[in-house]
């Protein structure tokens, strides 16, 4: 076993294949000091071997990279892996609230029961290295969202407050950080969260608002704003999630959360204008739909703990949201694998009755 923050560092990335996870093994891989990455991912629709294929087509970073189909909640594909790693990162989840509206269950069998395998496998490396059997125990890094607060009215959420998830996919994640830190305190684990805010970038699935209304737009298509569409995120490029994940990785404190802020707030109608003005589009394809059912009003967070650490974000939302929709517009093939398989299917449950009873909408509301 090596460091983990050392040359040479076996680092196990779970949902690798995935928007985030494929960004940071990316960025692991391409600074070409002698990490070796493996990816564990069950490739679910949202997973995407093609998002790696950078990777595999530059021989010196295919050398350092293995790709193993698993899935985190498989103890026997888990155990070995672990056992080669000297952290472990688990980007592994389901990630879109509107199919956890639809359709719960596998958003509590990977982010409760998929957390709880990958946390026994770190606990037995831990007993094995103090048993003499490897160097040292592997960190366990748990990959979380800001939604794990609940919606918040004003003011910012910060580390210590009280989790108050409000959908499937939030109380989901809630329950993963929650299994990691009774882990932590009682088990001594080394263990470290990150709650990141609502992320964009290349390679992320159109299912999400920005690429879903960036390739809808593209296409001409319409765009299903719900409710008033005055809901707020803090956008955070896919750039700088993956840096802050691997700064807590380095740097973070054993048993603590950490907040990876965008520390742009906009409300959904501001980002549509602005894709509206980067695909040449206007008001008229956008679709005012009934709503998301206990639609979070806004999130916020304060990054001033993961800020006194050195990381902040580098990129700007007037930088990042232009390059991310020319990215879709040159990806065309790959927009077109992704709205494959269950897509139709999908859209269909999810905007179908929507549409129908969607109404115009213009830039005054
Ligand atoms: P994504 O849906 O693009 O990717 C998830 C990946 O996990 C896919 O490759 C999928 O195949 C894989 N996966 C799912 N279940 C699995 C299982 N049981 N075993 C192995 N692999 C499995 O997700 P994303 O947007 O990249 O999000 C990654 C992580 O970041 C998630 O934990 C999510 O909660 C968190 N997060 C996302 C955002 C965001 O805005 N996208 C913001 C904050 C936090
Ligand atoms: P989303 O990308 O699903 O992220 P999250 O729900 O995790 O924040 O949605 C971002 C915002 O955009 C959220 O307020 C819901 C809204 N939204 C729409 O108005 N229409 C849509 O079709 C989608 C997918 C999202």
């Amino acid at each position: 076993m090596t460091d983990r923050n050392g040359p040479g560092a076996h680092l196990l990335v779970t949902g690798g294949a995935g928007f985030i996870g494929s960004e940071l093994v990316r960025r692991l891989l391409a600074r070409r000091d002698g990490t070796h990455v493996t990816v564990l991912d069950k490739l679910t629709y949202a997973g995407n071997r093609a998002n790696l294929a950078a990777v595999e087509a530059d021989e010196e970073q295919a050398a350092r990279f293995v790709f193993v189909r698993g899935d985190i909640t498989d103890r026997e594909a888990v155990a070995p892996l672990v056992t080669a790693a000297d952290a472990v990162i688990n980007v592994a989840a389901e990630t879109h609230v509107d199919r956890s509206i639809l359709d719960p269950e596998a958003f509590l069998r990977t982010g409760v029961i998929g957390v709880h395998v990958l946390l026994e496998a770190v606990r037995r490396e831990q007993d094995r290295a103090r048993a003499g059997e490897r160097d040292s125990s592997p960190r366990f890094l748990q990959v979380s969202t800001d939604e794990v607060y609940g919606e918040i009215e004003s003011g910012r959420s910060v580390e210590t407050d009280v989790l108050a998830p409000r959908s499937p996919y939030a109380a989901a994640k809630a329950a993963g950080e929650l299994l990691v830190r009774a882990y932590h305190v009682t088990f001594d684990v080394d263990a470290v969260i990150t709650r990141g805010s609502n992320t964009y970038g290349p390679y992320q699935h159109p299912e999400k608002l920005i690429p879903l209304f960036t390739t809808n737009a593209l296409e001409g298509r319409a765009l299903p704003m719900y409710g008033d569409g005055m809901q707020i995120r803090d956008w955070l490029h896919v750039s700088d999630h993956a840096a802050g994940i691997e700064h807590v990785l380095r740097h973070g404190e054993a048993g603590e959360a950490y907040n990876v802020a965008g520390g742009t707030e906009l409300p959904n109608r501001d980002v549509i204008a602005r894709l509206l003005a980067a695909t040449g589009r206007d008001w008229s394809i956008v679709r005012r739909v009934p709503d998301r059912p206990g639609h979070d009003r806004r999130y916020a967070m304060d990054g001033s703990k993961l800020a006194a650490l050195g990381w902040r974000p580098r990129m700007s939302f007037d930088e990042g949201l232009p390059a991310t929709v020319a990215w879709y517009r040159d990806h065309e093939a790959w927009v077109a694998g992704t709205k494959s398989g269950d897509w139709d299917a999908y859209y269909a449950r999810q905007y179908g009755d929507r549409l129908a009873a969607g109404q115009a909408v213009d830039e005054a509301g």
